[in-house]
């Protein structure tokens, strides 16, 4: 399985309801590896590089005043087969449509408000590690628990 890192970002919706712990807890409890992490409030300029996929979308604008409306926590995660794995435990893009049990379908209740993003492939990935941290905010470290993570 190949080693990889995702890009997350924990919504302002979810900061303001509390959810910032539970939300980490569920990627720890997975054995996804934190290998950056921090709280901001993110500029109109970079939520729109960001969004830069979906400019043109009749979703663009509302999604990025969501973005921007208080902080998030943007978090680079590391493990196997990352990505998919991440954007499984997130759930649907519309928490209504999301199953029980993902993130968006425990805590979230429409699409405008969804509690999370995760990078859906390794080149956004990419992209978007480059574009929310500097090279040397990214810690490459070893955890202890790795060789219980493969067999
Ligand atoms: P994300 O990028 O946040 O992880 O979400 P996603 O891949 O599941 O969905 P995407 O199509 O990339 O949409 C990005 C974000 O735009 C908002 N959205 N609103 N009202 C709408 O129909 C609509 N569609 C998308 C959501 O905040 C979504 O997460
Ligand atoms: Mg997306």
């Amino acid at each position: 399985m190949e080693k990889e890192r995702t890009f997350v970002i924990i919504k302002p919706d979810a900061v303001q309801r509390g959810l910032i712990g539970k939300i980490i807890t569920r990627f720890e409890g997975k054995g996804i590896k934190i290998v950056a992490m921090k709280l901001l409030s993110v500029s109109k300029e970079l939520a729109e590089k960001h969004y830069g996929i979906h400019k043109g979308k009749q979703f663009f604008d509302s999604t990025v005043k969501y973005i921007t409306s208080s902080p998030v926590v943007a978090i680079v995660l590391e493990g196997n087969n990352a990505i998919e794995m991440v954007r499984g435990m997130m759930g649907k893009t519309d928490p209504q449509k999301a199953d029980m049990g993902t993130i968006r379908g425990d805590y979230g209740q429409f699409i405008g408000r969804n509690i999370v993003h995760g990078s859906d492939s390794p080149e956004n990935a990419e992209f978007e590690i480059n574009l929310w941290f500097k090279p040397k905010e990214i810690s490459d470290y070893t955890c202890i628990n790795e060789e219980w993570l493969t067999d």
